[in-house]
């Protein structure tokens, strides 16, 4: 099959075959077809939109240039989670341990920050000494150990993704729910987990920022997944304001251990709980959510969910301080705080600002394979709802004292909403899809 063939069938809004996209992979990834015809049909897809078995193929053809982790031989379920980026979102440093503490096994491999999202393994690798980079085996082996292990994906899973995101990345075809569809499962269904549950950003710090948007990417990856043969289910959650209140690598490894001590903001409680119930569920461990919520409610309360957490850090060579009280923890050398201009009442915070000042400061890359600021970051003092009085600390900045603060107070400023009413309640949870 032709690369022009391919590319013009696509064109022309034709529907492409499975053989399609194994060449197109196949070329992509060996160098057979130049950077400009993988573009190209990069650029159609964009346009001409895929079918569902479409997507189903070419996830298929892209898992397939690399190895599927065989977890076959480790006892119980495995199920894995995927949350497709927001602000503040420290939801895997607690889930993975509390879900492994429930008896089901997590492998995860994340990723790193992007734009003003923040990245799980840019946040595990401020905890001093903490190896992201495990070999397969290593992975297995974590896994046999301790039940979790989060890692970064290796060369060898779904080489083609790589090929594809950086082409994406600079030829404006990275909002295309098809090409996302691919690029994230062709990575989560290498894993070897049974079950998938995904959470779905939606909103002003999300990449998908309508419910209507999030409802297409979900229903995309949840048809996809189970073609696939993994139970896959989506949970659409809010991402208007920031989740929790520390947002930046270190400062959100503090908040987590909160969490795991049954302390820490309740919005983050509520949606790593759900979303471990949900896994429960997947893992039929539990029969429905309720008991999950149940029972990872008493992984959290019992410490059992904390201890599998230290184990965790531990058996990937982090090191935190006596008792886990993250004195190891880098500490910024400058707090700077922003306060509130009049009185009013918190009507909302705006996440993808807060996102831009963290990196502002430090705690993102501006630039690819850019070295960051593990101190760095933004902690919020107040939260939507909450009443003010002029000069109330909005929020903290965390940062080096030769880096400017000046453009992420504004952004602060701009972020924190203040109203005169108490604006309504929005439920973090928004929609549950399944099968
Ligand atoms: N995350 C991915 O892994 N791939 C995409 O295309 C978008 C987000």
């Amino acid at each position: 099959m032709y690369a022009v063939d391919i590319i013009g069938q696509k064109r022309d809004g034709g529907e492409l075959s499975p053989a399609a996209f194994a060449a197109f992979i196949d070329g992509a990834v060996s160098g057979r077809w130049t950077p400009a015809q993988v573009a190209a049909l990069l650029m159609a897809i964009r346009l001409r939109g895929m079918s569902a078995g479409e997507t189903t193929d070419l996830t298929g053809a892209m898992l397939a240039s690399g190895v599927r982790v065989d977890l076959a031989a480790l006892p119980g379920p495995k199920v894995g989670k995927h949350s497709t980026g927001g602000v503040g979102d420290k939801v895997s440093l607690v889930l993975a341990p509390l879900v492994a503490a429930c008896g089901v096994t997590v492998p995860k491999m994340s990723g790193r920050g992007l734009g003003h999202t923040g990245g799980t393994l840019d946040k595990l690798e401020s905890i001093p000494g903490f190896q992201t980079a495990l070999s397969l085996d290593a992975f297995r082996m974590a896994l046999a150990e301790h039940g979790c292990a989060i890692i970064s994906q290796t060369s060898r899973i779904a080489p083609a993704d790589r090929v594809l995101y950086a082409l994406r990345d600079e030829t404006g075809t990275i909002d295309s729910v098809p090409l996302i569809t691919a690029s994230i499962l062709s990575k989560k269904l290498a894993e070897g987990s049974q079950a998938l549950v995904l959470d779905v950003k939606c909103g002003r710090g999300a990449f998908m920022k309508t419910p209507a948007q999030a409802r297409v990417l979900a229903r995309s990856l949840v048809d996809v997944g189970c073609a696939h043969g993994v139970e896959t289910e989506a949970v659409i959650t809010r991402m208007d304001d920031p989740l929790g209140r520390a947002v930046g690598n270190a400062l959100e490894v503090r908040e987590a251990l909160d969490l795991l001590r049954g302390e820490g903001p309740a919005s983050l409680r509520l949606l790593t709980v759900t979303l471990a119930a949900r896994m429960l569920v997947a893992a039929r461990v539990v029969p429905d959510e309720a008991a999950g919520i149940e029972h990872a409610d008493r992984a959290l309360r019992s410490g059992a969910a904390l201890e599998r957490f230290r184990r965790l850090v531990a058996g990937q060579g982090g090191r935190l301080g006596l008792d886990d009280d993250a004195s190891t923890l880098p500490v910024a050398e400058v707090e700077t705080a922003v306060c509130a201009p009049r009185s009013g009442v918190v009507a909302g915070i705006d996440a993808e600002q807060i996102g831009r000042a963290a990196l502002l400061l430090g705690a993102g890359r501006l630039a690819r394979g850019a070295a960051l600021d593990p101190a760095a970051g933004v902690v919020l003092g107040v939260e939507r709802g909450d009443r003010v009085v002029p000069g109330q600390t909005l929020a903290v900045l965390y940062h080096a004292a030769a880096m400017p603060s000046a453009d992420a107070e504004r952004l602060v400023h701009a972020a924190v909403e203040l109203g005169d009413t108490a604006p309504s309640v929005e439920p973090w949870i928004m929609e549950r899809i399944t099968r």
